[in-house]
């Protein structure tokens, strides 16, 4: 019995110190994005760090592809063996794979010429003229390798890549360091972090353990982990056919709030049972919401808006007039701090100022599109670059966390002198302000017709639904406006400008602002009046924004001059002047006038009607009147698909008669 205890004494103490042993290889910690930049841990892993050997056999992994989809395809990529490919994972050389699954990949490791890191050459011939070392190392190879190696290792400038050049991919893999090999593990596999890994998951998966992974990769408990970046694993044994063959794919959006895991432990095939991702997911959502936090203290009045004065909130505000779910969790004390921008930056590009400058031809002035925003091309593929000032981590934060065809995608940023470069999705048709004032300017050949507006109309019902109910945490856009939504090559909508964006806190059924900023004229009654805060607000600004379509009226203040009399004008908000076309005698009459002229009656009467009772009630006063989003994304489909089907040369329904 006493033997016994001292044996189980002595375990964990031999246990413990092994675990508590120094690291042995740096984690990439996400620097392989910053490809322009030598970090100590992009280069590779280590040689002289601790390891006996200068070679072993050491395991990569990768996930077949449409076009490496089998194991004669991927051992030629990876310059690894076919058939010990196929063996290990219990495939033949040619059979094709379904993509994204995961294989084991042997290969011999070793120290490169300069004894300074363990690596398998690769060799790849560049394809296309779009390939940069970024896309082989991360794309291509899936993060195997980094562009800082790629880099150090090739003799060309990565501005002198043409297609056909050979590259060599020094790929990551490492030997067992002395103290591994004393713990019993032979063999470390370079394992390639997904969404929803976790380093537990991963543990589980290879039946590793949790704190020598970690102590492999010299992290510690609380440290993020990054999709699309190695991460070593040690094994005592060789490993065997990855029992969760398919990895679950990349989820719409990015990453949720990280769940405990619900899969049971006993099962080896835990496949699909993990909702959300790990450590990083929750760390970039704190940050997020630290960036709200920070945002809400010092928000700065709107350049393009109009700013109201201040109002102070009611003493008694209304209760139970919104609830929402989200995920959020509670409001802790966080600081944004440099890294906080740095861990938000994830898979957006990172870029250098000199490429910006190149790109937009050093801002000028004919590369500008509006205000702080020029136009630029990286790559051969056109972009927006717009420049702030300031902390623009919130704006980072938001659109990172989106992915909404009918959203501007943000694809990078740079920082450089104190100001924020952020680069967006290019809209080739620019914004539908311009479009609506053009439209009266040069007349019809440059006007939307009937069912480019509808569909613009749905497009953005479409974003702000998501918003509303789908995005993790749901958001308020706040500043809604026909210059905010811009039109792609194929004149569809996208939602952009998420500067005055805020997410909607479970914590509290309404949320209060003393800084009213906005548009005049895009503003729901309640938050002029109260500073109140829900996402009904947005659907009075898309009631607005109706209207614009509707009446083509002018950009920006959504005022219309009132036709009353043939040479008294009046200025009207739209909102306004809505009720009382749909009022009263002669509706058909008022509403034909109301319309766009520019439109030259080339819509039908009775879907331009369901259109505008639809904004009538989206510009309710009463905020329970107004109805939400989803239900108005609801009637638009029905517009949107009754619009598809009308001909303009078809016999006309009257819904007056
Ligand atoms: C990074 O290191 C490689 C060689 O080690 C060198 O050729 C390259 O210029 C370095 N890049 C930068 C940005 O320092
Ligand atoms: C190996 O473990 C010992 C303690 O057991 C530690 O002092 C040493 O730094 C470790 N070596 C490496 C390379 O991690
Ligand atoms: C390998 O695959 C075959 C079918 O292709 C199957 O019968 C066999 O059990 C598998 N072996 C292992 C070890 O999974
Ligand atoms: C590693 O190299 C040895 C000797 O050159 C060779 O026999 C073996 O097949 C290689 N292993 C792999 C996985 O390529
Ligand atoms: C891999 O490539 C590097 C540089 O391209 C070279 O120094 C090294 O010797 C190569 N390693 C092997 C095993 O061929
Ligand atoms: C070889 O390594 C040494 C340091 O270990 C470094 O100073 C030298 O530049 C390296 N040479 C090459 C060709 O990478
Ligand atoms: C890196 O590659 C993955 C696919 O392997 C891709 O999904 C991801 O967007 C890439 N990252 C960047 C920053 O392009
Ligand atoms: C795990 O499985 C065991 C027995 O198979 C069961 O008793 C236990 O409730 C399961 N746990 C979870 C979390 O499903």
């Amino acid at each position: 019995m006493m033997n016994f205890v001292l044996v189980v004494l002595v375990v964990v103490v031999v246990v413990v110190v092994i675990d508590g042993c120094s690291g042995q290889q740096a984690y990439v910690n996400n620097k392989q994005l910053d490809c322009y930049k030598n970090y100590s841990n992009t280069g590779g892993y280590l040689c002289n760090n601790g390891a006996d050997v200068s070679s072993c056999l050491s395991y990569l992994t990768f996930r077949s592809t449409p076009i490496y989809n089998s194991a004669a395809t991927i051992g030629y990529l990876l310059s690894a063996d076919p058939s010990q490919i196929a063996q290990i994972n219990n495939i033949s050389d040619v059979d094709t794979l379904p993509s994204d699954t995961l294989l084991i990949v042997p290969t011999n490791c070793s120290c490169n010429n300069n004894n300074t890191y363990y690596q398998h050459n690769a060799s790849y011939v560049l394809k296309t003229t779009s390939e940069t070392y970024f896309t082989v190392s991360n794309n291509t190879y899936q993060g195997l390798t980094t562009c800082q190696s790629m880099m150090a290792q090739n003799p060309y400038n990565y501005r002198d890549l043409l297609v056909g050049m050979k590259l060599t991919a020094p790929l990551r893999c490492a030997c067992p360091t002395s103290n591994q090999t004393h713990a019993g593990f032979t063999y470390l596999l370079t394992y390639l972090v997904t969404w929803r890994d976790t380093i537990s998951l991963i543990a589980h998966r290879f039946r590793s353990d949790e704190s020598s992974i970690l102590d492999a990769n010299q992290l510690s408990s609380d440290d993020i982990v990054f999709p699309f970046t190695p991460i070593l694993v040690p094994l005592k044994t060789k490993p065997t056919k990855i029992d969760s063959a398919v990895s679950p794919p990349p989820p719409p959006t990015p990453p949720t709030l990280a769940t405990v895991p619900v899969g049971n432990q006993s099962t080896s095939s835990s496949k699909g049972v993990f909702i959300g991702v790990g450590v990083g997911g929750v760390v970039l959502l704190l940050f997020a919401l630290a960036g709200f936090l920070f945002w809400f203290f010092r928000r700065r009045p709107n350049r393009h808006g109009q700013p109201v004065p201040d109002t102070s909130p009611p003493t008694t505000p209304p209760k139970g007039a919104v609830s929402y779910t989200t995920a959020l969790p509670d409001s802790k004390s966080w600081s944004v701090s440099p890294e906080g921008v740095r861990y938000a930056v994830g898979s957006l590009t990172v870029y250098k100022y000199e490429e910006l400058e190149k790109g937009t031809a050093f801002f000028r002035e004919d590369n500008r599109i509006k205000g702080s925003v020029y136009m630029g091309s990286f790559k051969g593929d056109k972009a927006a670059v717009k420049v702030m000032k300031g902390n623009v981590s919130e704006e980072i934060n938001i659109l990172k966390q989106i992915n909404h065809s009918n959203i501007i995608r943000l694809s990078g940023l740079c920082v450089h002198d104190g100001n924020t470069y952020l680069v967006y999705e290019y809209a080739d048709n620019g914004s539908l302000a311009d479009w609506l004032l053009r439209s009266k300017k040069k007349g019809q050949s440059q006007s939307l017709g009937w069912k480019q507006r509808v569909q613009i109309a749905y497009d953005v019902a479409d974003a702000l639904n998501y918003l509303h109910n789908y995005a993790t945490p749901p958001y308020i856009h706040k500043n809604l406006k026909s210059s905010n939504i811009l039109l792609d090559g194929e004149l569809r909508a996208k939602l952009a400008n998420f500067g005055l964006a805020r997410s909607i806190r479970e914590d509290q059924d309404l949320q209060l602002t003393r800084h009213v900023v906005g548009t005049y004229g895009y503003m729901a009654p309640e938050y002029i009046d109260n500073g109140l805060v829900t996402p009904k607000l947005d659907v009075y600004a898309f009631g607005v924004v109706i209207l614009e379509l509707l009446s083509g009226s002018e950009t920006g203040n959504a005022i219309q001059k009132k036709r009353n009399g043939q040479d008294e004008e009046e200025e009207e908000l739209l909102s306004a002047s809505i009720s009382q076309v749909l009022g009263g005698e002669n509706v058909r009459e008022k509403l034909r006038g109301f319309m766009d002229p520019s439109l030259s009656n080339e819509y039908p009467l009775d879907l331009a009607y369901s259109l505008a009772q639809l904004a009538n009630k989206c510009v309710a006063h009463p905020i329970n009147s107004r109805p939400p989003i989803s239900e108005v994304f609801v009637i638009l489909s029905k517009i949107l698909s009754s619009s598809m089907d009308w001909d303009s040369s078809s016999y006309e329904v009257d819904p007056f008669t």
